[in-house]
């Protein structure tokens, strides 16, 4: 058995990959890299009833392996890159062998994945943490699922501008319904719920867009969307109408927050 373990700027991730069988996974919050990579790995061991002699080689990857010296608990322990753990991790769990990835994280990734060619096209510093950050700031919370919670129930528009708000019809391709300006319009009366859902649209509108871009220079219409950030099912559905606008298809494969680790494990 292989594990792979990502220890990223926000959690850690370790998968561990057996032929044949299915994955196992296990995520923590990050604290300093030894102590959530090490923890991370014993509450998989432990959970799942595995012993150090399961395992055949540990992989690392992430922000944070860098920081671990050495062979952890004398078992073969090698460095992945990180762009190339992402980009198997996605290959892997989107079955296709020609994407675009957008790996959102903390920050955002973007990559492409042609074959056994996967090379780092860029990305953006806006990701979770500018949900988290702004959050704090804006609403005196960084609790993920308290800023989830006052965005669901909140209306963008009454934060963004919209193209409706500044023009008497639709502008080219773009519709009435379309931002014109993230927190272009923020209304006196606009409550924090409706601040929380004008943060997740800056945030998955300016992904989605440098995603777009991406997938258009690359003559490849599918983004597999991998990290943390693509099980937000508000993210999710942002990203699926900018898909309709660009003909460009999100998928959100199952375990995607665990791409990184899957992919540093296969790599
Ligand atoms: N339960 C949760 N607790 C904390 N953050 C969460 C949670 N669920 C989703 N998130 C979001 O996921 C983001 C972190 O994503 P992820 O764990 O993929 O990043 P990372 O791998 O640590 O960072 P990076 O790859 O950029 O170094 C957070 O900034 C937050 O917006
Ligand atoms: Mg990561």
């Amino acid at each position: 058995m292989v594990i792979g373990i990502d220890i990223g700027s926000t959690t850690t991730k370790v998968a561990a990959v057996n032929s044949g069988k299915d994955i196992i996974k296990v995520k923590t919050r990050a604290v300093d890299p030894i102590t959530s990579a090490t923890g991370a790995f014993g509450k998989l061991l432990v959970e799942n009833h595995l012993s150090l002699g399961n395992i055949e080689r540990i992989n690392i990857t992430g922000v944070g392996a860098s920081r671990i010296p050495g062979d952890l608990f004398g078992i073969s322990t090698n460095r992945i890159d990180e762009m190339t753990a992402i980009g198997t991790g996605g290959r892997y769990l989107a079955k296709k062998d020609r994407i675009i990835i957008s790996n959102i994280g903390t920050g955002t990734a973007i990559l492409e994945v042609n074959g056994n060619r996967i090379i780092h096209l860029g990305g953006t510093g806006v990701g979770g943490g500018t949900i988290i950050g702004l959050a704090h700031e804006m609403l005196n919370t960084s609790d993920y699922d308290t800023i989830m919670c006052h965005a669901l129930k909140g209306d963008v528009k009454n934060v963004d501008l919209h193209i409706g708000d500044i023009a008497e019809s639709n502008i080219g391709f773009l519709n009435r319904e379309y931002t014109a300006s993230n927190f272009g319009k923020v209304l006196e009366t606009a409550t924090k719920e409706d601040i929380a859902a004008g943060i997740l649209n800056l945030t998955y509108q300016v992904i989605g867009m440098v995603s777009v871009f991406a997938a258009k220079s690359k003559d490849n219409d599918t983004v597999v969307v991998t990290g943390n950030g693509s099980k937000n099912v508000i993210g999710q559905r942002i990203l699926n109408s900018i898909s309709e606008m660009y003909d460009i298809h999100f998928e959100f494969p199952a375990d995607a927050e665990f791409a990184t680790a899957i992919g540093a494990a296969k790599s």
